[in-house]
């Protein structure tokens, strides 16, 4: 399906690891051209990067530095010009859950500082790229979580940055009028997914019982159900009248298994 995303110029955050790679490359297939920015290692982008020289710019940066942030903008706009569209998708999860009562303040931080204070860079810096290149059309798609609507016990400070994307949609939204007067903000939860974040969760079978339960389609996503509603979102052709809103990507999921069938009640 076209969806005229040809020639647009897209920068994706966290586009070294598994959801945002494979949005990397979607959007690559539809001949965007491609800001990926990557944190420690480029990882799989070294072979998008040979495949698709012209299209696709490799940019490290930290989204918990304001500095770093605004430098992979520039860069983004001095190859490729002005950035269309922004997917604002890196976000850490502590491996271990953690009680509350148990949580460093430190680890509370460092969640919101990539996962809250990162997403407001993102779009604070592709805010003004857009002012600079005045156009119709923009579209940020922000990446959060399930355990944004539903909470994820021992996961607090994951969760919490997570439900602040729903305030930041609902504000960016009217904000973007201003500068695109077609410029759209959306938000794009997925449930559990089988990226790196995921994996040491999902190799525990107990673990992946307990999560397919309360959902229908009895799948864990794989990176590929994401990028697609991403993709979607990002169209003007297919999504041009599409704003404020989120599109969960879970499989119907219903929300949490509190207690085990075997557990004393
Ligand atoms: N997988 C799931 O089950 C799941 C479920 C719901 C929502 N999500 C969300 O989906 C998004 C993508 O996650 P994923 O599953 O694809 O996980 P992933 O494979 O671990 O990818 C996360 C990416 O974020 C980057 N990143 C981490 N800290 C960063 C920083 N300070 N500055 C810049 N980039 C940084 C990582 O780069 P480095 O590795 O180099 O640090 C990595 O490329 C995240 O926002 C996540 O919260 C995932």
């Amino acid at each position: 399906m076209d969806g005229g995303l040809d020639g647009k110029h897209i920068l994706i955050t966290g586009a070294s690891g598994g959801i945002g790679f494979e949005t990397a490359r979607r959007f690559l297939q539809e001949g965007s051209r491609i800001t990926a920015i990557y944190h420690t290692e480029k990882r799989g982008l070294v072979s998008l990067e040979n495949s698709y020289t012209d299209m696709l710019i490799c940019v490290q940066a930290d989204v918990r530095s304001e500095e770093s942030v605004q430098a992979a903008f520039a860069e983004a706009d001095r190859r490729f010009g002005r950035v269309d569209i922004a997917v604002a998708n890196a976000g850490i999860a502590n491996h271990e859950g953690v009680p509350i009562h148990e949580m460093d303040l430190d680890q509370w931080d460092n969640t919101l500082a990539v996962n809250l204070t990162g997403v407001f860079l993102t779009a604070k810096y592709f805010f003004q790229n857009l002012e600079s290149h005045p156009k119709d059309t923009a579209a940020l798609i922000m990446v959060g979580s399930t355990a944004g609507e539903f909470g994820e016990a021992w996961y607090c400070d994951y969760s919490a940055s997570k439900a602040a994307m729903h305030g930041l949609k609902m504000s960016l939204k009217n904000e973007i009028a201003h500068l695109a007067p077609k410029g759209r903000v959306n938000l794009v939860n997925p449930g559990w997914t089988m990226t790196p974040m995921a994996e040491g969760a999902l190799d525990d079978k107990r673990m992946l019982g307990r999560i397919l339960q309360t959902v229908p389609l009895r799948k864990v996503a794989v990176p590929s159900d994401i990028a697609g509603v991403i993709l979607y979102l990002a169209s003007d052709k297919l999504a041009g009248h599409v704003s404020g809103q989120t599109i969960t990507v879970a499989g119907g999921m219903e929300g949490r298994v509190l207690t085990d069938f075997d557990d004393n009640i």
